[in-house]
């Protein structure tokens, strides 16, 4: 074989192994290599203030705006809805979780809140007062339609 076409022959195979490696350097916010593992950052303080966020868009779910660091949800029992279910509201004085988590995927009603909205910190967070670790550009609708009316 004639060595040019050889190295014609080699090129994307090359290209793959390049573009492999780079992955490594992939930056990542765990600063670490793919196959180490961190240890973890310890939890930080969350915000208690009790006082409702704005919501950035009207479909948000809304940031937790007390402590939840205590509240166990599993199998068995969810402390979240020891307040927040409809049964509880009147003792708990807590806002009650949405109608839309007691619906089903396909719209219907249930007497439950569904197992889709059964852990809720899988949308719903609490908030810490630290630097944010990356950039944010998000700007509210509201913004971006002040902007379009002064053009
Ligand atoms: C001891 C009762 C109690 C428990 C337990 C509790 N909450 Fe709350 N929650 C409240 C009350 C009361 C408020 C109203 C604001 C305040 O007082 O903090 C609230 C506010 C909220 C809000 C803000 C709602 C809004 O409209 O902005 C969210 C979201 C929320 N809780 C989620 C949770 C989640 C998730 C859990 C479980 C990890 C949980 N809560 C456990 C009492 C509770
Ligand atoms: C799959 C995402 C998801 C899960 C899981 C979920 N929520 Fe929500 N939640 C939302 C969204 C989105 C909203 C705002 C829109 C709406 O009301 O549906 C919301 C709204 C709320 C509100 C404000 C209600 C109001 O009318 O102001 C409370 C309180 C709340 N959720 C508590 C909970 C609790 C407690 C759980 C766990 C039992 C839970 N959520 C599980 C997405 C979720």
């Amino acid at each position: 074989m004639k060595p040019l076409l050889f190295i014609l022959l080699l090129m994307p195979f090359l290209v793959i192994v390049e573009q492999a490696m780079a992955e490594q350097n992939i930056a990542t916010l765990r600063s670490a290599e793919i196959a180490v593992e961190p240890e973890a950052p310890r939890l930080g303080n969350e915000e208690n203030k009790d006082i409702k966020r704005k919501r950035n868009y009207p479909m948000q779910p809304p940031t937790i705006p007390h402590k939840t660091a205590n509240y166990r949800i599993d199998l068995n029992s969810n402390k979240c809805l020891a307040c927040h279910s409809r049964r509880q509201v009147d003792e708990s004085q807590a806002p009650m979780v949405s109608v839309t988590h007691y619906m089903d995927r396909d719209g219907n009603f249930l007497a439950e809140v569904s197992p889709r909205r059964y852990f809720c910190n899988q949308c719903h967070v609490p908030q810490g007062d630290v630097k944010p670790l990356v950039e944010n550009t998000f700007q509210d609708v509201d913004a971006i339609l002040d902007n379009k009316n002064k053009k």
